[in-house]
C-alpha cells in the first residue's frame, strides 16, 4: 500500500491521522501544504516526510521565496534527517537549473530512490529472518512511513515473498499510537499474522519467549550507529539485550547523518495534549507538568545489525567508511 500518489504534477497523500477508521486523500500543491501535513502528522515517518517536503517545495510558485520556504519546511520536524536532506536536494536543483520543472524532477527522483531503497532493504534484510520467526516492531516503519514496503517492514515482506512464515508483534506506540493505528492496519491489510501489545508489555512478552527478533526503523543514524527513533525504542532495545534477542535497525542511506554528533541532534518535543488527552477527552489533571519527547536515542552497543539498501552492517559500525 502506498501513502502517496503522484499523477503528473498532482501529488496526494493519505491522511494518516484518520487511519485506521477512514482513508482520505489530501492534495499537496505547495510548500505550505507540505509544511502543514508534516507538522500536523497528516504524513509521518522519516522517508515519507522527506518525499512530501520535496514535492511541496518543488510545487512552490515563483512568487514565493524558495530559501524561506525551505527553511520553514525543515523546521516542521527537526529529528528526521531525511527532511533536510530532501529539501536541500530540491532547493539545489531549483536554484541550479532555475526552473520549477527541474525541481519537480528532483522530487520525483527522490520518490523513486526511496522506493528502490525500500525494496533493497527488504532483499538485504530478509536473510536475517528464519521461517517461523516471530518479530516485534515498534512504531510504524512500514509502507505508511515510506513510499512503499517500509524500512523495518520491508525485510518482513520480502521474507514472506521468499516463502518464510513470519508472525509479527506490534507495540501500540503511545502517545500517537502509530503501532496500533498504522502498523497493525497495514500488516492486517496485507494478510500478516499480527498481535498488538501495550508498550509496557514488551519485557513480559519477551520473557514469555514470544519474540525471536526485533526490527525497527530510524529517523537519524549517526556514523557510529547511534540511532534516533520513536520514543520507546531505547527501552525495547534494552529489553531485547536483556533477553538476548537480536535487535535490528533498517533505514535508507537518506537517514544516515555522517556530519552530526549527538549534541547537534534536536529531539522533537510535541504538544502536552498528546499525553493529557485521548481524542479530545482529558485523561490527566489540568496543571500537570508534561515532558513529551517524540524520539529517543539507542546506543550502538544495543544494536545487533543495521540494514540499508547497500547491505547489512554489524558492530562496530563506522558509516564514515561506508559513505552515505
Ligand atoms: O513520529 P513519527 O510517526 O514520524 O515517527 C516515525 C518513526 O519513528 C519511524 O520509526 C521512523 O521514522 C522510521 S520510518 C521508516
Amino acid at each position: 500500500m502506498r501513502p502517496i500518489r503522484v499523477n503528473g504534477t498532482t501529488v496526494e497523500v493519505l491522511d494518516q491521522r484518520l487511519l485506521p477508521v477512514r482513508e482520505k486523500w489530501v492534495r499537496i500543491g505547495s510548500s505550505d501544504d507540505a509544511y502543514y501535513a508534516i507538522k500536523n502528522m497528516v504524513v509521518r515517518g522519516a522517508p515519507l516526510i522527506g518525499v512530501v517536503a520535496a514535492f511541496g517545495l518543488a510545487l512552490t510558485g515563483p512568487s514565493k521565496n524558495l530559501g524561506e520556504a525551505a527553511r520553514r519546511l525543515k523546521s516542521a520536524r527537526p529529528t528526521a534527517v531525511n527532511l533536510a536532506w530532501a529539501v536541500d536536494r530540491v532547493q539545489k536543483a531549483a536554484e541550479g537549473a532555475g526552473s520549477s520543472e527541474a525541481a519537480f524532477n528532483e522530487a520525483l527522483r527522490i520518490f523513486n530512490e526511496e522506493l528502490e531503497s525500500a525494496r533493497k532493504i527488504g532483499e538485504n534484510g530478509e536473510k536475517l529472518f528464519s521461517d517461523n520467526d516471530t518479530v516485534l516492531t515498534h512504531c510504524n516503519a512500514g509502507a505508511l512511513a515510506t513510499v512503499d514496503y517500509g524500512t523495518a517492514l520491508a525485510p518482513v515482506r520480502v521474507a514472506r515473498e521468499m516463502g518464510k512464515n513470519l508472525k509479527l508483534y506490534a507495540t501500540e506506540t503511545r502517545p500517537v499510537m502509530q503501532g496500533a493505528r498504522l502498523t497493525s492496519y497495514e500488516l492486517l491489510k496485507d494478510g500478516f499474522d499480527v498481535t498488538l501489545i501495550a508498550d509496557t508489555a514488551v519485557g513480559y512478552t519477551m520473557r514469555c519467549g514470544r519474540i525471536d527478533k526485533v526490527i525497527v526503523g530510524a529517523d537519524r543514524v549517526l556514523r557510529d550507529g547511534t540511532t534516533m527513533n520513536k520514543i520507546g525504542t531505547f527501552q525495547v532495545a534494552t529489553m531485547a539485550k536483556r533477553f538476548s534477542i537480536p535487535f535490528y535497525v533498517a533505514l535508507p542511506s537518506s537517514t544516515l547523518d555522517l556530519k552530526s554528533g549527538l549534541d547537534d541532534v534536536k529531539i522533537e518535543e510535541r504538544d502536552p495534549s498528546e499525553l493529557t488527552q485521548i481524542r479530545g477527552r482529558r485523561t490527566a489533571p489540568k496543571g500537570v507538568k508534561v515532558f513529551n519527547p517524540a524520539f529517543d536515542i539507542t546506543p550502538p552497543d544495543l544494536i545487533s545489525a543495521i540494514i540499508t539498501e547497500k547491505g547489512v552492517y554489524y558492530p562496530p559500525f563506522d558509516f564514515a567508511k561506508v559513505g552515505p
